[in-house]
């Protein structure tokens, strides 16, 4: 696995502070900016693992807890991945916790302030964490969403990064870094990024991440023409609306 981190500005150090300090941490930022990238290249770095899980209407609080399984004919608990972690001493990471379930949220508080400890209720145990435990959550404000909003009175137990996408100069490292596209067809990538980025009249609900840009970078360095590898990792997956989507590639014919 890839743990490249490129970074605008002072996570991987907010990050360390944190973990030290035995803070937990919020990174918020729109998609594809870096937050899954960045926890994975700082478990790296501290040397701990991780486990994630993806926040949802389906994942109730007993999944990342723990349960009673039947294995063998017999009845044995088994932990999920939030106890693991606790216990373990390991990163836990929270994706999209905006999403997550009021019984998961409850469940996790504990974990967010001085004691450090979550309660298994099928057991009546608590489970104190381990000093190498660090908690990190993510989601993204700008996501137009239902009516699901992250908690102020949640929101008040991170310290919080907000991450962007990275300036230019950087992005056009990254895109050669990763995958090897010549520099000049990098460039102009990012610029056309950085110009729909700019755009507000398409109204777009998401803009494009560093993530299209990658998957657009890969397409070129197999073999494919620039234009079209832009028009199905870029223009395509930005808008549902025709002529939004054939502006799109009208600039982008323009560019590269
Ligand atoms: N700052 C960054 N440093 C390194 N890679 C990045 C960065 N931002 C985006 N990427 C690339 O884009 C992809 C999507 O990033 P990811 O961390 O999954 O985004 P997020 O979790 O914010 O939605 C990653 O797999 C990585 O290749
Ligand atoms: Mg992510």
């Amino acid at each position: 696995m890839n743990e490249l981190f490129l970074s605008n500005q002072n996570e991987v150090e907010v990050f360390e502070r944190c973990f030290r300090s035995r803070i937990p941490l919020m990174i918020k930022g729109p998609t594809g900016c870096g937050k899954s990238q960045l926890v994975l290249h700082m478990a790296s770095k501290l040397g701990l693992k991780v486990y994630s899980v993806a926040c949802n209407e389906d994942t109730n609080a007993a999944d990342l807890l723990g349960r009673y399984i039947i294995k063998g004919g017999e009845t044995v608990w088994k932990d999920g991945p939030i106890t693991q972690a606790v216990r373990e001493g390991a990163i836990l990471y929270l994706d999209e916790v905006a999403e997550a379930r009021e019984d998961v949220v409850v469940a996790i508080h504990p974990l967010t302030d001085h004691r450090r400890e979550i309660y298994l209720d099928k057991l009546s145990e608590v489970v104190k964490a381990h000093s190498n435990f660090m908690f990190v959550a993510s989601y993204n404000p700008g996501y137009q969403r239902g009516i699901k909003q992250l908690k102020n009175s949640t929101k008040q137990r991170f310290v919080t990064i907000h991450m962007s996408y990275l300036e230019p100069d950087l992005e056009h490292i990254l895109l050669c870094e990763l995958t090897n596209v010549p520099k000049d067809i990098s460039k102009k990538i990012v610029s056309i990024a950085n110009r729909i980025r700019k755009m507000e009249e398409y109204q777009l609900s998401e803009t494009v991440s560093t993530r299209l840009l990658v998957r657009a970078s890969q397409l070129i360095v197999d073999g494919m023409d620039p234009r079209d590898a832009c028009h199905i990792s870029i223009a395509e997956p930005l808008s549902e609306d025709r002529q939004i989507v054939g502006a799109l590639k009208d600039l982008i014919n323009l560019a590269i």
